[in-house]
């Protein structure tokens, strides 16, 4: 039988060219030069949002002669868009708030801002400029707590739409210990309209929807069940379970005080059905041995926050620990805004350096940008679709800049390789790493030099 497959006409196609890094494998747990693919000068051809092919320039592009529409980025890298594993568009109006601990933290601050977000037009604006801050940075894809109403997440999923980005959100659930002002009435009603609002979003075009128990102190056991039950019901359609876990010793406290019945803090989600292989869990600073291995068990993903642990003075995440080789954790990496102090995932390896450095181990850059990258896509559960440069991934894709200002540029000419000058980047952490973004191969940041 005849195939109706038509080639693609060249013409129609767009491009990009430049040197490319993807990762193949676990840098953890494999050895490093057998974990990437590194093209120095590559053409990554894109077709109705997804890449249709990309390998060297030379070799590729004889076999697609109408392809003019080549945008060429030099002195730069083009990387799969970064990924944020965590995140809280909600607390953007509060971020770089002078705290003290993490309660207290939440009560001085996040809690009085989120009750903001009853108000839809609030919501819009708070929205549109926390996707600009992240596509400016390259990210393209997060997982993101809304709050408490229905207006933090429809204001979340309608900005996503009109990029057409792949997100993750959905309604905090918290029927305790916060102000009313925050509160859901009841479990019942908060777990429906977590519900509803999965139904509305879930799988339209590129959103997805997380159940989300924003952490064991602020939900009633009666909460967790249901949270529990709605998860389990629609994990297989690919809903997350996405919370806090083990960040601070005073947070961990008041979790054995709360649920006295619980061995550990990881057992009183387990208890309740939240842990599973679509549950993200964020930060995991202080984790008992017998947690991790239930976390493996499960097929639970890790979000490493470093620059929020730093800021709020939490525990500090040990990846050694979470990539143990007989029960490895997918980890990625977050910027947990506003907690974090800034939207930028690639600054956050310059601090999770740092965190791993406090303990005496170092991250280099081979490691750090996997978990940008492909390892975020794994704990997201998303590597099929997102976090390398492969054909039929969809086109989400960030190009660094090598050369973001004249004193990056100089000291670069003292760097041996590729990962030594991101590991320059990461640690200089300049504001403008970014050249451009593109989502589902459309451009839609570009910063000229
Ligand atoms: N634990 C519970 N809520 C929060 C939050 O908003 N931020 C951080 N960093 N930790 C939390
Ligand atoms: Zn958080």
């Amino acid at each position: 039988m005849k195939n109706n497959i038509i080639p693609p006409d060249s013409a129609s196609l767009k491009a990009i060219r430049g040197m490319s890094l993807s990762f193949t494998a676990d840098p953890f747990l494999n050895p490093q030069d057998k974990c990437y693919t590194l093209i120095e000068d590559a053409l990554i051809v894109m077709s109705e949002g997804r890449i249709l092919d990309i390998g060297n320039y030379a070799e590729l592009a004889p076999r697609y002669p109408g392809l003019t529409n080549i945008t060429r980025y030099d002195d730069a890298l083009i990387i799969p868009g970064l990924i944020d594993c965590h995140a809280h568009y909600v607390q953007s109006p509060m971020i770089a708030s002078c705290g003290d601990t993490l309660l207290e933290w939440l009560e001085r601050y996040t809690f009085p801002t989120e009750s903001k977000f009853r108000s839809k037009d609030f919501a819009a604006a708070a929205a549109r400029q926390w996707f600009g801050a992240v596509l400016s940075q390259g990210t393209t894809t997060a997982n993101v707590f809304a709050t408490t109403f229905a207006e933090s997440v429809d204001a979340f999923f309608e900005e996503s739409e009109r990029y057409n980005t792949r997100m993750i959100c959905g309604k905090v659930l918290q029927d305790r210990n916060l102000p009313p002002s925050l509160r859901d009435a009841s479990a019942e009603e908060s777990v429906e309209l977590a519900e509803s609002l999965m139904k509305k979003w879930h799988g339209r075009g590129r959103q997805l929807y997380a159940v989300i128990p924003r952490f064991a102190p602020t939900s009633t056991p009666r909460q967790l069940e249901l949270a529990g039950r709605l998860y389990g019901a629609h994990v297989g359609e690919g809903v997350y379970l996405h919370t806090h876990l083990d960040e601070a010793e005073g947070e961990i406290e008041w979790v054995k005080e709360l649920f006295p019945e619980c061995r550990t803090y990881t057992d009183v989600y387990r208890r309740y059905g939240l842990l599973g292989k679509r549950s993200v869990m964020a930060h995991c600073c202080v984790v008992e041995e017998e947690e991790w291995r239930m976390l493996h068990d499960f097929g639970c993903g890790v979000a490493h926050c470093p620059s929020s642990n730093l800021f709020l003075g939490d525990g500090e995440f040990r990846y050694w620990e979470a990539k143990q080789a007989d029960r490895p954790l997918n980890v990625g990496m977050a910027t947990d805004v506003g907690g974090g102090t800034n939207f930028s995932v690639l600054r956050q390896l310059g601090e999770a350096y740092k965190v791993a450095m406090l303990q005496g181990r170092n991250l280099d850059a081979v490691r750090s940008l996997f978990l940008a990258t492909r390892g975020g896509a794994e704990t997201l559960r998303l590597a099929d679709r997102i976090g390398s440069l492969e054909p039929g991934m969809e086109a989400d894709i960030a190009v660094i800049d090598l050369a973001p200002d004249e004193f990056t540029a100089w000291r670069m000419q003292f760097c041996e390789d590729i990962f030594q000058r991101l590991f320059v980047l990461t640690t200089l952490g300049s504001d403008r790493m970014i050249r451009a973004t593109y989502v589902a191969g459309e451009r839609v940041f570009n910063r000229e030099r």
